[in-house]
């Protein structure tokens, strides 16, 4: 008796999220590796390796995603995010794009490192032509950790992914009960569960236990009104990122422009974007060889002042609005493949 009840409470709570979701939705799970598919020696070791359970070992730790949705899974690689490179986003941008265009898949969710999960979440929220729930996700803690955080952030991933209200809000990450937009999240601790944070805009909404919130809408143009169009791309162009700091070797500088197919560079400037004024040689250099710089800032939130200091409009320079140097970046190179003229691009930096 006592059991019958338990059973018909817990199945009336899973009705009460499912009346929220798409109907009997179908949500693809592209697994890529991260702490969330880690494993360590002991249940309270920080050291561990990332990356080693499979797609299918995750979901079937997690209990209850089926009441939420039928579950479909891909493996797409297994890695530490840190070790993720430029072919490795082309790949899954191609995964992301075949579950988008099967017309059975309802959304997606990507399980992902989180050392490099805004960035992923940024590259896909401008590159996926879909209006289709995206969703990514991951965990602090391995999954063999003393309260591994990754089995619940995983089931919030999937309701959010699998919620009526999601769809067209372009890529979001679902982490520690948070719900965030993918160009506004950023990683703000190295060890906390609670380390994904929107420092300008704050999360978009909640998800606990399965329960999704919206309290704000995703602002700027993504996805599916963007002009950044990867099909058939096979490589993306070479952007370095340099961080300003107290007497900044010049002659280091220089060698950067040695590289060979350097397009771009962003300076992670000091405060407003701003830029030692002893690297003039450097920024006037730097332009006569075509490589566009654009100006960000390593403070961690707020906006680069466009002409701060008139840098942009004597050096040519394009003001990174408040991109973090690694997503200016990515908006640089998907920027590159369109153009290198700066009035155009400055005009991608203030838009997306
Ligand atoms: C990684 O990014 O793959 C390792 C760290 C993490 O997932 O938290």
């Amino acid at each position: 008796m006592h059991k019958t009840l338990i059973t018909t409470l817990l199945c009336l709570s899973s009705f009460a999220s499912l009346a929220d979701n798409i109907n009997n939705p179908t949500i693809e799970i592209l697994a890529t590796g991260g702490t969330i598919a880690g494993v360590a020696s002991s249940q309270t070791s920080s050291s561990y390796k990332a990356g080693k359970l499979t797609a299918e070992q995750l979901i079937s730790s997690v209990n209850g995603l089926s009441n939420l949705a039928n579950i479909k899974y891909e493996q797409v690689y297994n890695k530490d995010s840190g070790d993720v490179t430029l072919n490795d986003w082309l790949k899954l941008y191609g995964e992301v794009q075949k579950a988008a265009e099967n017309p059975s898949i309802n959304a997606i969710v990507i399980t992902h490192g989180t050392d490099t999960l805004d960035e992923t979440a940024y590259f896909l929220e401008l590159t996926a032509k879909t209006t289709k729930p995206i969703v990514l996700v991951g965990a602090m803690r391995p999954a063999t950790s003393m309260s591994a955080d990754g089995p619940l952030n995983l089931y919030n991933a999937v309701a959010v992914a699998a919620n009526k209200d999601s769809t067209g809000r372009g890529v979001m990450v679902a982490m520690n009960e948070k719900i965030f937009d993918g160009r506004e999240v950023y990683k703000t601790n190295t060890t906390s569960v609670d380390t994904f944070e929107a420092p300008n805009d704050g999360p978009i909404g909640t998800v606990f236990m399965g329960k999704v919130e919206y309290k704000s809408k995703t602002v700027r143009p993504n996805t599916v009104n963007t002009p950044f169009n990867l099909n058939g791309v096979t490589s993306l162009p070479d952007v370095a990122i340099i961080y300003e700091h107290v007497g900044v070797n010049t002659e280091m500088l220089d060698h950067i422009l040695d590289t060979k197919n350097l397009k771009g560079i962003i300076i992670a400037g000091v405060g407003d974007g701003n830029i030692p004024s002893y690297e003039k040689d450097f920024l006037t250099k730097a332009r006569k060889k075509g490589i566009v710089i654009v100006r960000s800032s390593h403070v961690g939130s707020g906006h680069v002042t466009y002409d701060y200091n008139n840098l942009d409009t004597t050096y040519g320079l394009v003001s990174g609005d408040d991109l973090s140097p690694s997503k200016a970046r990515i908006l640089l190179m998907l920027s590159l493949m369109k153009t290198s003229d700066i009035k155009q691009i400055q005009e991608y930096f203030d838009k997306y």
